[in-house]
């Protein structure tokens, strides 16, 4: 087999099989094939297509140039959630603690982010002595104990998806539906979940930016997952403006805080309902939406959730006093006020500029050796739809380099956009994918 005649096939748009999607696979992971050629062919792709048949077959080929992690030593049944990624997205941090205290085993893998803002594991350094890295024994330990564990993959996993996707990043081949769901599937199939729950951002702040994409996105990771035996729901969610009001690392910590105290934003406590009565319908834990969603409410309202956190912190060696007096998280020399220039009511906040903007104080990797400021980050201080008057604070921004936090305020003085009326609130949750079909709402 060539690599020659496989990059003409595609570029004809013909289709793959599955001997020359794992030649390509394995010879690029084992360095035989150069980046020049593969880089052909993600072109290729990338204008021609792969149909569900080949996109199962290249997920199934990157999943298998790893390992694969075991999770049968943990009780019942266990399920992942996972983000296509956003701005202010701290959703995990809310939800794990949420779903753990209604009796489902969270056992998470996580990653740094290369993104606006930190990923969870950075977002959860914040906290005094918290131990991302754990020894298998530890973390199966401590989802039997406590039914929740977050740390970093250890693991190669899907290590073919790593060098495809650095090599997508620069030559312009990310946004293809084919490429995005394989090489989000390959990673989550390694990650010994029996099922998933795929939470696919749509908007500004996300790489899907319109709904149809995303639609036929989640449509395609939904099939993949089934079509291996992997009970996997997508819902489908609004990311035109920022998650909740924090953007940032600490400040992000401290608002995961307040949400499983009860005090949490309307639009973050709403997904983190959607998503985690979907994760207890598919750990069994429940019968029904309804009742997830009831139990999900009713551990927020009890404390136990909030309980679940300050365990969890416990048992990964974390400094719990972090978590009763956020005071103590990581703080920005500067608060920097942003100021409504004129009345009305908020009409658009664009979240991958917000995303930027955080980026530009240091809360996120510019490269994947940059060092997080986790102090730093934007905290809006109304959402779109709010009415605003002239002088109202429109944000904070915490940032330790003044004339970097001036200019921010610069930026989302034009990003935060007020016009004259529109009290519309906008829609949360799109949709729903599952293996009953599409549900648009
Ligand atoms: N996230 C991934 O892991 N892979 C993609 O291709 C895009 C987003």
């Amino acid at each position: 087999m060539r690599m020659y005649d496989i990059i003409e096939k595609k570029r004809e748009g013909h289709e793959l099989t599955k001997e020359e999607i794992d030649f390509f696979v394995k010879g690029y992971t084992d360095g035989k094939i150069p980046d020049y050629q593969v880089s052909a062919l993600l072109m290729a792709i990338f204008f021609r297509k792969m149909n569900k048949r080949e996109t199962v077959d290249l997920t199934k080929a990157m999943l298998n140039s790893g390992e694969t992690i075991d999770l049968s030593a943990i009780k019942g049944i266990k399920v992942d959630k996972h983000s296509t990624g956003g701005v202010g997205d701290k959703t995990t941090l809310v939800l794990g603690p949420m779903v753990a205290a209604c009796g489902l085993p969270v056992a998470k893998m996580s990653g740094r982010g290369l993104g606006h803002t930190g990923g969870t594991l950075d977002k959860l350094e914040s906290i005094k002595n918290f131990k991302i890295a754990l020894k298998r024994e530890d973390f199966i330990g401590n989802v039997n104990n406590i039914n929740l564990a977050v740390c970093s993959q250890t693991a190669n996993i899907a290590p073919a998806d790593k060098k495809l996707y650095a090599l997508r990043d620069v030559t312009a081949t990310v946004d293809n539906t084919s490429l995005i769901a394989s090489s989000v599937m390959s990673k989550k199939l390694a990650s010994g979940s029996n099922a998933i729950v795929l939470d696919v951002k749509v908007g500004s702040g996300a790489f899907m930016k319109n709904l149809d994409d995303a639609f036929l996105l989640a449509e395609e990771m939904v099939d993949i997952g089934n079509s291996m035996d992997r009970n996997t729901v997508a819902v489908l969610s609004n990311m035109n403006e920022p998650l909740g009001y924090a953007v940032g690392n600490a400040i992000e910590v401290k608002e995961a805080i307040e949400t499983l105290q009860n005090r949490g934003p309307k639009d973050l406590v709403e997904l983190c309902l959607t998503l985690g009565s979907r994760l207890l319908l598919l750990g069994n834990i429940v019968d029904n939406i309804e009742e997830g969603r009831k139990m999900l409410v009713e551990v927020i309202e009890n404390g136990k959730a909030y309980e679940k956190l300050l365990e969890f912190v416990e048992a990964q060696g974390g400094d719990v006093e972090y978590v009763k007096n956020p005071e103590l998280l990581p703080k920005a020399e500067h608060i920097i006020e942003v100021e409504s220039e004129k009345e009305g009511y908020i009409t658009s906040i664009n979240a991958e500029k917000v995303g930027k903007c955080a980026l530009s104080l240091g809360a996120g990797r510019e490269t994947k050796d940059s060092i997080l400021d986790l102090s730093a980050g934007i905290i809006l201080n109304k959402k779109v739809g709010d009415k605003v008057n002239k002088g109202d604070v429109l944000a904070y921004i915490h940032s330790n380099d003044i004339n970097t936090g001036e200019k921010v305020s610069f930026s989302l003085k034009k990003i935060i956009d007020v016009k004259a009326n529109n009290d519309k609130k906008p829609k949360l949750i799109y949709g729903i994918v599952d293996n009953k079909g599409v549900k648009r709402l």
